[in-house]
């Protein structure tokens, strides 16, 4: 578990700070999806529960163990994969997988199993005699998840680990967060990308300015998702809801109807128009109000007031 308490960090005086106030909580058997624009702090939240920066104020507890106070304790529970995974160039995978395995206390013959059974498991086995500097940037990734898996610990961060990958990586990558969370690990994951966090998170939360400004459960994302369209009619009655009803969930307004959680593909809004012409109303305007969740994501963290 992993509790984030009014996290605040400030690299800079002159700047404002990069992440402000920041307070939440993963839980053992979640995935927590961590959005924002470039630049919005999430690196710098994942690099202070990693430990390996620290926060101006507030704190960090990894399984009740404070991040900054007690680190070697705190860190045993964490694995973490960064943006950019960067190891010692000339490293093997080998000798580095049982260097980290030391930290964890895993004796040499374990480590040499674990190591094997991880770099086979991520597709790094076969490039395990070259040196990490010759890796691929994905090929790299792959390893420092392999890294962040040798101390089987509760809690995991993931850095845009997302991003960049090919469809079938994004499924796997997907599949395997999946069965974190199935042996009840605490997942963290960021990106940039809101759509990208929808089929995996239990909950996203969304920073702006290094501020956390929302937090979105995965029952509330689909309608989010969905967009609405506003009408406004040159007469209107009571009897419009009948007749729109089945478009989504219909909420007049005067002479404005609003159709929420739309039901229909955008393209079919025709189908709107013809339904409301074929009862006799005047329609004098038809516009869809929000166009998926990138949007209402774009919306919510954009660069307005
Ligand atoms: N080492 C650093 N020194 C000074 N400023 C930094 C440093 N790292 C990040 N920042 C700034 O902190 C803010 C948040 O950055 P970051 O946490 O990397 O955001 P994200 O991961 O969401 O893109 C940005 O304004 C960035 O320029
Ligand atoms: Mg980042």
């Amino acid at each position: 578990m992993i509790q984030i308490q009014g996290l605040t960090k400030i690299y800079r005086k002159s700047q404002p700070p990069a992440v402000k106030n920041v307070t939440l909580e993963i839980n053992q058997g979640e995935i927590m999806g961590f959005a924002g624009l470039n630049g919005a702090g999430k690196s710098t939240t994942i690099r202070i529960v990693s430990g390996i920066i620290f926060p101006t104020s507030g704190k960090v507890l990894v399984n009740g163990h404070d991040i900054v106070r007690e680190k070697v304790e705190a860190s045993k529970h964490i694995g973490w994969v960064p943006e950019l995974p960067n190891f010692e160039p000339n490293g093997k995978a080998i000798p580095l997988l049982k260097y980290y395995a030391g930290f964890y206390g895993i004796g040499p013959r374990e480590a040499e199993e674990k190591a094997e059974m991880l770099l086979k498991k991520f597709n790094v086995w076969e490039a395990r005699k070259r040196p990490l500097k010759d890796y691929s940037q994905g090929m790299k990734k792959r390893f420092s998840i392999a890294a962040a898996m040798i101390g089987d610990p509760d809690n995991f961060l993931f850095d845009e680990t997302l991003n960049g990958l090919d469809p079938e990586g994004v499924k796997n990558m997907r599949d395997f967060m999946l069965s974190l969370k199935k042996d009840g690990k605490a997942v963290f994951l960021s990106s940039h990308i809101l759509s990208e966090l929808e089929n995996v998170a239990d909950r996203i939360a969304i920073i702006r300015r290094g501020e956390l400004i929302k937090v979105i459960d995965r029952s509330e994302l689909g309608s989010l998702g969905k967009s609405s369209v506003k009408i406004t009619l040159h007469n209107s009655d009571s009897k419009v809801s009948g007749i729109l009803e089945e478009f989504g969930s219909v909420e007049i307004n005067g002479n404005v109807v609003y159709i929420r959680d739309l039901n229909i593909p955008q393209a079919e809004n025709y189908r709107i128009t013809e339904a409301l012409f074929g009862a006799g109303y005047r329609v004098i305007s038809i516009t869809t109000e929000s166009e998926g969740l990138e949007e209402y994501f774009l919306q919510l963290v954009g660069e307005g007031k």
